[in-house]
Order: structure tokens, then sequence, then C-alpha cells
């Protein structure tokens, strides 16, 4: 089945659907996404987002906290960009009905690691969940914004799968949509559009251990690199410092870590071995409030030196009221778990979280493909650098989603758009496929060498490794594919195996340690000697 349309948004997180909602102004859109219209990154944050809301906080303060978290690799413009434009995007969530928590008249603004003022908008402990609320409530009233749930994007619809159209070298790309698997009955849909936006999130199910949900399988840096668009800084994967550890082995919590926030050591929260010991002071006197690459190394460390599973993170020496009127989701979750984090130590351990590095977009959202644009975690913009700074990943989705829609509406006004016939999905030759345990067992190998080689510290003897084991994956992934009928494990397989080559081959071209990239065989360089991006991008198929 072919369907028509302006623009093709692919995912339903914050970036995804503020794009969708904003388009919906000037053009009719088609929103796929892979499970339930809520299921993403976005409705698990916790912390909040970041911008200059306090009177006393200025647009330097916010700009310096992210370039020096970024540690010498971010763009200034961009993050300029990002920070002046952040106060009028949260007044955009604010007049959809987002309620962020208040004390008084005005907004309760945390404080987390990194930032030298309380500037974090936040929802008690469920910040993502709420946004998400507003922005589905708003999409639903739009009466020209489709929404496909259970529909996977496969691959963009560029010269690279049209035969007639293939070029020996991806130059001068256009992106013409997307083929999309229908979930609910396997048929293969080619959604054709003047612009697409790949909104897809993260990719934190790389690793053994991540917050991220199911959904974040990579899909968008994957697709978006079989076409040949360039993908930058995949290199930096932030570890964050602090997820649950599953001390009862609970089966929900098998698949994702349940995070606890930064916001938590913003309150107070201290770090202690397993023997009780304060260590923080002992990397950074910054503490608890350090940035998350540094807290999360200190605790690698402290669990390898002491041979532990986890450390613990204490709050009680906050009142039980205060504990629970800031964070009552995290208060009951562990609760459910058997502590009772107003009288227990929380047991913690570093988990996968977020990709700093993605699809290259410039200022305008744009990609190296013409007409396919990006916003949110699949992108690269340049504001995260080596490093994210806490709270800034919602802020900088939103901001890029309203450039997406500035900049698709500007070349609606100025382009006659003119696009090929596309063919529709041959899988002629084709078997369906029956022995999904032999893809659930290759992703878990994906998952442990990753986890083992190219986690928080890295060498060039791990990267190696890593090489030989997900190289041979990967050609055995792309045999099974071709001979199969698609369905959504194959899909996202495929996609997980893409992207750890991906992150293995940056890692690789970085010759030093700089922010969450650390090499146990090269020293951490000066900002100023940066290697600069790392840019990864597919010449041929
Ligand atoms: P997502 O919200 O992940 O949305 C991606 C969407 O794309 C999903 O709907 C998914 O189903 C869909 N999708 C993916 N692949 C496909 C495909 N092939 N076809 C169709 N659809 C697809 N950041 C902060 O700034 N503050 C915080 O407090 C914070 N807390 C966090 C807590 C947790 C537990 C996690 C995991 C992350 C947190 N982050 C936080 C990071 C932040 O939530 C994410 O970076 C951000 O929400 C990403 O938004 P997004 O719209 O780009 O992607
Ligand atoms: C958190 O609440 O700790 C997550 C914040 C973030 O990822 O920015």
């Amino acid at each position: 089945m072919t369907i028509k349309t302006d623009v093709l948004v692919i995912g339903s997180g914050i970036a995804g659907l503020f794009t969708a909602l904003k388009i919906s102004e000037f053009a009719n859109v088609v929103l796929v996404t892979k499970k339930n219209k809520s299921e993403s990154n976005t409705n698990y944050a916790q912390g909040g987002i970041a911008s200059v809301i306090d009177p006393n906080d200025t647009f330097e303060k916010h700009v310096q906290d992210t370039l020096i978290a970024g540690a010498g690799l971010c763009d200034k413009v961009a993050v300029e960009m990002m920070v002046k434009d952040g106060p009028d995007r949260i007044n955009d969530l604010i007049n959809i009905g987002t309620e962020f928590t208040k004390k008084g008249d005005s907004f309760d603004l945390a404080k987390e690691g990194g930032h030298s003022m309380s500037r974090i908008l936040h929802s008690k402990d469920l910040t993502g969940a709420e946004i998400e609320r507003a922005l589905i409530k708003s999409i639903e009233a739009k009466s020209n914004i489709t929404v496909l749930e259970n529909a996977i994007a496969i691959d963009l619809l560029t010269e690279h799968n049209q035969q007639d159209l293939k070029r020996e070298i991806y130059k001068n790309q256009n992106c013409w949509g997307a083929y999309i698997l229908d979930i609910s009955n396997n048929q293969v849909l080619k959604i054709i559009a003047k612009a697409t936006v790949l909104a897809t999130g993260g990719l934190g199910q790389v690793y053994l251990h991540t917050t991220n949900p199911l959904i974040a399988t990579g899909d968008g840096f994957a697709m978006a690199y079989r076409a040949g668009a360039e993908i930058g800084n995949m290199e930096f994967i932030q570890f964050h410092p602090t997820s649950f550890y599953n001390v009862k082995n609970s089966a929900e919590f098998n698949n994702h870590s349940f995070l606890i926030s930064e916001a938590v050591r913003g309150f107070g929260g201290l770090l202690r071995t397993k023997d009780g010991e304060f260590f923080m002071h002992n990397y950074d006197e910054r503490k608890e409030l350090a940035p998350r690459d540094i807290v999360a190394r200190a605790i690698d460390n402290e669990l390898k030196k002491h041979g532990d599973d986890f450390v613990f993170l204490d709050l009680t020496h906050k009142t039980a009221n205060e504990i629970i009127e800031h964070f009552p989701n995290i208060y009951n979750i562990c609760l459910s778990q058997g502590i009772d984090i107003t009288k227990d130590l929380i047991p913690v351990v570093p988990a996968a979280h977020y990709a700093c590095g993605g699809v290259v977009v410039n200022l305008n959202a744009e990609t190296s493909l013409k007409g396919l644009y990006a916003c949110g975690e699949v992108t690269m913009t340049g504001v995260h650098g080596a490093n994210r700074l806490a709270s800034n990943s919602l802020l900088e989705a939103l901001v890029y989603a309203f450039r997406c829609y500035e900049s698709i509406k500007e070349s609606f006004n100025k382009t006659v758009f003119s696009i090929p016939e596309i063919l529709d999905w041959d899988d002629s030759g084709t078997l369906s496929y029956d022995e999904k345990v032999l893809i659930t067992h290759t992703i878990k190998e994906i998952k442990q060498t990753m986890w083992d080689y190219v986690g928080i510290v890295r060498s060039d003897l791990r990267l190696d490794r890593a090489t030989k084991r997900i190289s041979n994956i990967m050609v055995e992934t792309e045999l099974l594919y071709k001979k199969t009928k698609v369905f959504n494990e194959i899909i996202e397989l495929r996609n997980l195996v893409t992207c750890s080559h991906i992150i293995i081959e940056s890692a690789k071209l970085r010759k030093e340690s700089r922010g969450l990239h650390y090499s146990m065989d090269y020293k951490f360089s000066v900002p100023e000697d940066s290697i600069k991006n790392t840019i990864i991008k597919k010449l041929d198929q």
C-alpha cells in the first residue's frame, strides 16, 4: 500500500510529537511510531528540562555549563541557540497544558550535576510522562495529523534502495519517505513525503544495562547510515551513574534498568560504597554533582576496587516528607522492590543512558540528505560535544523540533517538489522465519560484547575484540535479513548490530580520552587539543 503525505514524521517522543504539532499549522502529517504512541525515552524522563527561568540565572551561565560538560567539543553557536531559544520553547509546552511543579507562584527549579544554578523545570519526578501527555493530547486534536501506531520504519526511501536511481557513491542523495512495516498485519507500506523527519530517539538497547526502554534500538541512526547520511561522534555514549540495582532480579527490570534521577543527587543524595564509605571527594571537588562521566567512572572504579556489584545512594539524612514530596515515583518503585528510600540506602549501578552523537544536522535540523530532517536524541547537533549536561536533552529535542518546522515551512514555500516513481517493497524469494530464539540470542551477544568492550572504560584491545565479534554478527545478520520476510525483531537486530559497528568505528578513530570516551591507552587531552568530530559515512552498499 502507498500513502502520500506532505511530511512523514518517524517517532512519537518529544521531538516527533512537537515537530508534528507545529507542522500541522501548514501541512498534512503522517506520524509513525513503532509501539503505542506514548512509548519513548521521553516518557521515562524524570529529572526535567533545563532552561534559564530564574531571574538570577543567565544565558551565559547555561552556555558555559554546557560547554564545560562537553569537554571542548561543543559547537558554541549551536549551544547558544539552544539556550537562548529555551524559554520560548518552554512557553510553548506550557501553552499546550504541560504542568511543571511550582513552589508558590514560581517554578520549583531543581539542580543537577554540572549546573551552576538551579534551572531544571520538572513535574515531580515524572517530567517526561507529563510532556508526552500534553503533546499527545494536542496532536489528537489535529485533524491533519494521522498517527500510525505499531508501524516500524524499515528504511528511508532514497536513491540507495531504488535500483534505477542507485548511485555508486552516495552524494546529493534525496529522501522521499520510508518503507514502514505495519506490525499488526506484517504488510510493508510505502509512505511518500515531500519532507521526512527522523525523530527515532536513542540506542541504549545496544548495551546489556540501560535505562532506555525496549524501543531504543537505534533504528534512526542505522537507517540514516544505510542511506549514506553523515553520522558523528558516536563514541560518546553517556552512562548514567545511578540506575537501580535490580536486587530482587524482578522481571520488569530485566529489559531496562529503573533510573534513580540525578535530581536525587541534586537534592543532596550521597554516594557510598557497600562498606559505607563516601568516595566522590576522591574524584572531583564537585563530588556527587560532578558531570556524569566523572561520577560514572568513579563508581565503576569503586566497584572494580572492592569487587562489589553496586554502590549505595543515601538520602536518609533528608526527611521522609521531603523525599516523598519530591520523588513520589522513585519512592514507590523502590518500595515495590523492598527498598524504603526514606530509611534504606538505594543500591545503584551505572547504565547506558544517552547517545551524544548521531545523525549530523545543521542549525536548521537538516541532515546531509536532501529532504531528510532530524531532531532529538538521534541527532548530532553539536550541543552536547563529548558529554551531555543533565536535562539538556529534552531542551535540545524541543528546540531542534521547532527548527525542523521552520526549515520545512521555508522549503515548502520555495520548492517545487518532483518525486520519482518509488519501487514497491520487494520480498520475492524470501521465506518466513520462525526461529526467533536465534535472534534473541544474537541480541544478547551484542549487548554483552558492547558492555564488556565498548563500555565506560575502553582500550585498543577491547575495541579490537569488539570489532571481530560485531563484524561476524553483522555478516550473519545481513545474510539472514536478505533471505527472510521482514519482521519486527529482525529489523531491530539489524539496527542494533549496525549501531554497534558505528560506535566501535567511531571509538577507534578517537585516539585520546575525552568526555565520555575513556580509553586506558590514551590520556585525557586538554580541550584545545581535541581531535574534532568523528564522522562515519557509508560509501557503498
Ligand atoms: P524518544 O522519546 O525516544 O522517542 C523516539 C520515538 O521513536 C519513540 O516513539 C519510538 O517508538 C519511535 N521509534 C524508534 N524507532 C522507530 C522506527 N524504526 N519506526 C517507528 N518509530 C520508531 N533527558 C532530559 O533532558 N531530562 C531528563 O530528565 C531525562 N531523563 C531521562 C530518563 C530516562 C529513564 C531516559 C531513558 C532518558 C532520559 N533523558 C532525559 C533523555 C531524554 O528522555 C531523551 O533523550 C529524549 O526524550 C529523546 O526524545 P526523542 O523524541 O528524541 O526520542
Ligand atoms: C535524570 O533524571 O537523572 C536524567 C536527566 C537526564 O538524563 O538529563
